[in-house]
């Protein structure tokens, strides 16, 4: 056994996305306690969480009703199996999410996180075909894409650093061009398109007509290749095209979802109805891991059937419909209802639009992208050339370090420096995370 690294601050612990070799200089903050936006450490140190804990805070940390939720649920029972067995939490949940999602998506399908709610929609999507006597093996992604860590999810991601070394497990994925409005694979002006690049798509379809299952998409927002926001007409084509092919639209609002972009789903924002919506993250207000694949009945019919049919899922996770889990979700669909989240957000949102088109000043912000309250300043080292950062130089990376200097959690995705913070954070604490995020910047770069 090779000796332990003496410089290793956590010699146990593998930590995701993470390289150990900056832990030495960097370990970890050993976070103790939260409240709304903002995390402690034992000292009583404090940081304002800008990106919402990887997106999951939507309504702050330890929000008093989901906290009682909880504890009340832990006083009944902490879970019992989802097959055979159905709780009030479940129940009060599946009521909830039928009142507010699109009366279409009124089937519900639980599981654990945002990968599974992925994988289940992508089973989903190729069963469904198959229960109809047809034979279609393709699900078509968008460029850039990120569904999810898993296997099944990470097919149908397009982000190299990710997704390479594991394509190899299968033939390759279907991309569409990236719908990248910065750097627009049809050479237009950011926003200013009539969606050319899902020409792309249409090629896909024509290409393999009657041979694909569906078409999956982040809404509005893709949020790991870099808050990359593009507009609703995009959005629009791709379900024109999923419709003149009769192909199956599968929304992942896993990051978008939940009130994050002004709308319930960021779906909405095209006026369509996906046939199949995934949702996780913020559904339990970031309390515990949950996440719901959500279906419209047509999509659902050819699974009914007699025992022995073979019209049956099969699909399910051990903490499937975990009552705690289901507990906090219901208490977070309860506050979005009694807040009025997220209509209530329109003047934070334009707030938060014209605090950030003042980072124009900064010469090394070559795009600022926002939609709700969800905003980002994609960093280049020459603005006319659109240039990316110089690797070497690790400077997301300094400006992450330097912003917890200055009490503030950002945790850029590449050269994006990104904002997701909790919707119910205050105009004051709005101010002051845009404020310590250009401290940040200007001390690092200047
Ligand atoms: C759009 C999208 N889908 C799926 C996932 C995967 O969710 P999870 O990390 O909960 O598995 C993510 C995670 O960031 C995501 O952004």
């Amino acid at each position: 056994m090779p000796a332990p690294d003496p410089s290793d601050p956590h010699p146990h612990l593998w930590f995701p996305f993470t390289y150990h070799d900056d832990l030495a200089a960097a370990p970890p903050l050993v976070i103790d306690r939260g409240e709304g936006v903002w995390l402690y450490d034992r000292d009583g140190r404090a940081w304002l969480d800008a990106v919402g804990s990887w997106w999951t805070s939507l309504l702050g940390h330890r929000r008093p009703e989901i906290v009682r939720a909880v504890e009340a649920q832990l006083g009944r029972l902490e879970h019992v199996m989802m097959a055979g067995f159905v709780t009030e939490p479940v129940l009060g949940l599946a009521e909830r999410l039928a009142r507010r999602m699109p009366p279409e998506l009124g089937r519900f399908f639980l599981s654990d996180n945002g990968s599974t709610a992925v994988e289940v929609a992508l089973k989903m999507a190729l069963q469904h075909w198959e229960l109809r006597g047809e034979e279609r093996p393709h699900v078509i992604a968008l460029g850039g894409a990120y569904h999810g860590d898993t296997l099944g999810a990470m097919s149908v991601g397009d982000i190299p650093a990710y997704h390479a070394t594991f394509h190899r497990l299968w033939k390759g994925g279907l991309f569409t061009d990236p719908p990248s409005c910065y750097r627009c694979p049809v050479g237009r002006e950011p926003m200013t398109c009539a969606a050319q690049c899902m020409d792309s798509l249409e090629r896909l379809l024509d290409a393999h007509r009657g041979r694909v299952a569906a078409v999956i998409f982040e809404p509005m927002v893709q949020g790991v290749a870099g808050m990359r926001v593009y507009p609703a007409r995009v959005l629009e084509r791709v379900f024109e095209l999923c419709e003149r092919h009769g192909v199956l639209t599968i929304a992942d609002e896993v990051a978008m979802g939940m009130g994050r972009t002004g709308r319930f789903l960021a779906t909405e924002h095209s006026g369509r109805v996906p046939d199949i919506a995934c949702l996780a993250k913020g559904l339990t207000g970031g309390f515990l891991p949950l996440a719901v694949t959500a279906v419209k009945e047509h999509v659902y019919a050819p699974f009914r059937g007699a025992a022995g049919s073979g019209r049956i899922l099969h699909h399910g996770h051990t903490f499937t419909g975990n009552p705690l889990a289901a507990a906090a979700a219901c208490a977070t669909l309860d506050v979005l209802e009694a807040l009025d989240l997220p209509a209530a957000l329109a003047p934070l949102s334009e707030r938060f639009a014209r605090q950030l088109q003042t980072f124009r000043d900064i010469e090394a912000v070559g795009d600022i992208r926002h939609l709700g309250l969800v905003g980002a300043l994609e960093l280049v080292s020459d603005r006319q050339t659109r240039a990316p950062l110089d690797p070497e130089a690790r400077i997301p990376w300094r400006i992450h370090r330097r912003a917890l200097d200055l009490g503030l959690v950002l945790r850029p995705l590449g050269d994006v420096l990104y904002f997701m913070p909790p919707l119910t954070i205050t105009a004051e604490e709005l101010d002051l995370m845009l404020t310590r995020a250009r401290t940040a910047i200007e001390d690092v770069l200047t």
